[in-house]
């Protein structure tokens, strides 16, 4: 994982306090609020809950973030680990919970005992690609679950958005080439994208305030903010190209997000 990205889930977590770091499941009628998007994240977590299919019972929660959907799986009676190169996120996971936790990336981890099912919340994007589906054989019984929940890159993509996640052609050829049998594949980016919006919301409103605060000094001394904005010109265009991100137009013409449930042979 990169280090930017590493900054990023932090940020979320201590900065904004938020405690989920994945994208949430909104419903048509729901405002922009930080409310709304907790509870958009719950409704996600609560709809992989769902599909998880009967019979299984020991999961690996890879890449297991603050440990939020560990706690929840093993609420609901299911034997749960949890496994995330991030040291943070272990220190953070150990001291919540009492079950194992594996500090590795999934392209180095073995598993000691097989699981019934891996699940993958938005860390897919993370692994390498040939590497996740050789674990995944490695690490699941005969017949085991592989449930990703992640974005994708569409084919044509281009520009910013093209830069993370799987290619989404290429990784569902290699489902074929692994032999998973694809169970389930449902096209849920319409529902996640307002995610993207409320971000974007959050940011716009931190650049306003930021540009109301400062609105005294670029008046007064004119040609001294022309000198800081030059000395800051890549910071500014690094920050102009993140909010890019953010456009959740943007994001659906390059991007599918996807929920996969795989089985192993
Ligand atoms: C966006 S967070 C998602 C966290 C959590 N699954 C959730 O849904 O909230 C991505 C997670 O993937 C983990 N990760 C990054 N690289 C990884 C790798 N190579 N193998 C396994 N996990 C990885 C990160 O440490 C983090 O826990």
């Amino acid at each position: 994982m990169s280090q930017s990205n590493d900054r990023t889930l932090r940020f979320c977590h201590e900065v904004l306090g938020l405690e989920r770091l994945h994208y949430g499941i909104w419903m048509p009628e729901d405002e922009l609020t930080l409310e709304n998007l907790k509870e958009a994240q719950v409704r996600y977590e609560d709809y992989l809950v769902e599909k998880i299919p009967k019979g299984v019972q020991r999961i690996l929660d890879v890449g297991s973030g603050t440990g939020i959907m560990t706690r929840k799986l093993l609420d609901k009676g299911y034997d749960v680990e949890g496994l995330s190169p991030d040291q943070h996120q272990k220190e953070v996971f150990t001291e919540n919970l009492d079950v194992p936790f594996h500090h590795y990336s999934f392209e180095r981890f073995t598993a000691a005992n097989t699981y019934d099912c891996l699940l993958m919340s938005e860390s897919a994007q993370y692994v390498n690609m040939e590497k996740l589906f050789e674990n995944a054989r490695q690490c699941l019984k005969p017949n085991g679950y592989l449930m990703i929940c992640d974005y994708f890159v569409l084919e044509n993509a281009t520009g910013m958005l093209s830069k993370s996640g799987h290619k989404y052609d290429r990784f569902m050829d290699l489902v074929e080439q692994t032999e998973f049998t694809v169970v389930s594949n449902e096209d849920i980016t319409d529902s996640v994208t307002k995610t993207l919006d409320i971000a974007k919301d959050v940011v716009d409103r931190a650049l306003l305030s930021v540009d109301i605060a400062t609105e005294k000094v670029r008046r007064k001394s004119p040609r001294i903010s022309r000198f800081v904005l030059w000395m800051f010109r890549k910071k500014i265009e690094e920050g102009k190209r993140q909010i890019e991100l953010l456009d959740s137009a943007e994001f659906k013409k390059n991007k599918t997000y996807r929920f996969l449930l795989l089985q192993a042979p």
